[in-house]
């Protein structure tokens, strides 16, 4: 089993920043591609709050939503069931889905695969679970456009440092996605707050 490390934790400021996205701020160019009856996953779904809208575009299809963190979705459990969609949100790792070959018409996330060690494996494991023709959007951090300003260097070094760490950020997407068969087109937008 891969190893999880996820360094920004839980915190309540870290998932109510996260607890703001939606399926149209975060998710947009996917939306229009999904179709009523779906049955989608959403890996790494976090809080939940992509995840619902997801299923608002499904429905009646359902909406699985799975992340390695349980406590994070009370709210969108209950936030479901109030709407009455059709959505189940489980403890999972995106390295071993749960679910049989070909059981998803379309996988969406948002934000994770720059958080993992070895996201081509994560992709690996997306396509199996999707139905051969399905959909796969994926959405990651692209920080080559970022600005610092600051009133000393200390940030921008830093900042430096981790770009360094993770090599040619906008061209992690295509790599991935190479490197796991071919299973994504290209990078599409930057990753909004
Ligand atoms: C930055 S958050 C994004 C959450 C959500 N997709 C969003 O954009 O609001 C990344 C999420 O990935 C989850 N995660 C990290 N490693 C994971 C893994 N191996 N499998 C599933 N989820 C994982 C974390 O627990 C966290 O909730």
């Amino acid at each position: 089993m891969q190893e999880n490390t996820y360094t920004p934790g839980y915190s309540a400021p870290v998932l109510s920043f996260m607890g703001r996205r939606t399926a149209e701020t975060h998710g947009g160019f996917f939306l229009p591609r999904l179709r009523v009856g779906w049955r989608l996953l959403d890996a790494g779904c976090g809080p939940g709050t992509i995840t619902l809208g997801l299923a608002r575009a499904v429905e009646p299809g359902q909406v699985v939503g799975i992340d390695i963190e349980e406590s994070q979705f009370a709210s969108a459990r209950e936030r479901a069931e109030r709407e009455g969609l059709n959505v189940e949100f489980r403890r999972a790792s995106v390295y071993e889905l749960p679910f049989q070959d070909a059981s998803f018409d379309a996988v969406f996330s948002h934000a994770l695969l720059e958080h993992l060690r070895d996201a081509s494996a994560a992709l690996v494991e997306m396509r199996r679970v999707l139905k051969p023709g399905g959909l796969i959007g994926v959405r990651a951090e692209d920080a080559g456009g970022a600005l610092i300003d600051a009133a000393s260097d200390g940030p921008a070094q830093a900042f430096a440092a981790y770009l360094a760490t993770r090599r040619a950020i906008p061209k992690i997407l295509t790599t991935w996605a190479a490197n796991s068969g071919g299973c994504c087109g290209k990078p599409t937008s930057r990753l909004t707050a």
